[in-house]
């Protein structure tokens, strides 16, 4: 099967490397960008020529681009871009939200489609299953879900502060990042293995030190700020 990723920057990029085993046809202007071993062009007409269009432009050069791939799937990861705009270069469309870790295919993705059979969505989840996790859902959840691909930024912040916090206490930046790295990486899997409500009190001891912490981290409202982040892009995704 034959894939164009239409607006292959950051996102389409890592989308490209989950996808090759699949023939891939990278498109953006600048081809000097593109650090992939597939076929690359700068004309979007060239998509045509594939069975599915992945759109991964910025939401605001997509809606000035003129483009028509009518009997195509078109599958499009760009914030905001609602399946009504969408059907407006096909009749066949999935919306769908990621993340950059499906280079990975370690994501999750949310998708909703409209004129698409069965059939074709069995192909599509096939796409979709190398990226990760796909998930089906109404288009309003897809929306929202991409402030979930924000909180990659957000997590990222937090690992930056828990290495600085690290080399506060006196530990060498590249351990301390390590370790804050590692921290990450050990809570995801016992999150993902126990009830991670009740995470806390297994490492938290009666009057001990971590309880300290989490009364301090709720002093700052540092759970209420993540929650403000999250509300906060995702309204403007809503606007
Ligand atoms: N980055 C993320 O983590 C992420 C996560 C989820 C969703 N998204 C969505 O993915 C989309 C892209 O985001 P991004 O971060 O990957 O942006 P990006 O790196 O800027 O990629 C967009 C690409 O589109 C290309 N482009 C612009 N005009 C074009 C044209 N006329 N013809 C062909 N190519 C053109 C640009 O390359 P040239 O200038 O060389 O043409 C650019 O590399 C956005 O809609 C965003 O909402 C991104």
């Amino acid at each position: 099967m034959r894939i164009a990723i239409v607006g292959c920057g950051n996102l389409g990029s890592a989308i490209a490397k989950a996808l090759r085993e699949y023939e891939v046809i990278a498109i953006r202007r600048d081809l000097s960008k593109i650090k992939l071993e597939c076929e690359k062009s700068s004309k979007i007409s060239d998509a045509k020529k594939c069975d599915v269009v992945i759109l991964t432009l910025k939401p605001q050069d997509f809606r000035e681009i003129e483009m028509d791939f009518q009997d195509k799937v078109v599958i499009s990861f760009m914030a905001g871009v609602s399946v009504e705009e969408l059907k407006r270069v096909s009749k066949k469309v999935v919306r769908a939200m990621t993340t950059l870790a499906a280079e990975y295919g370690e994501s999750f993705v949310t998708y909703c489609c409209e004129g698409i059979s069965p059939d074709e969505e069995e192909r599509i989840l096939k796409i979709l299953k190398k990226l990760g996790e796909p998930i089906k859902v109404d288009e309003e959840v897809v929306n929202t879900s991409t402030a979930f691909a924000s909180s990659i930024a957000f997590v990222s912040e937090l690992i930056e502060a828990l290495t600085f916090a690290g080399v506060r206490q006196g530990i060498k930046r590249d351990v301390a990042e390590k370790l804050s790295i590692l921290t990450f990486r050990s809570c995801v899997k016992l999150v993902e293995n126990y009830d991670f409500r009740k995470l806390k009190y297994s490492v938290a001891t009666p009057a001990g030190a971590t309880v300290e912490g989490l009364a301090k981290l709720m002093e700052c409202k540092a759970a209420w700020c993540l929650q403000e982040a999250f509300c906060s892009a995702a309204k403007k995704f809503k606007s």
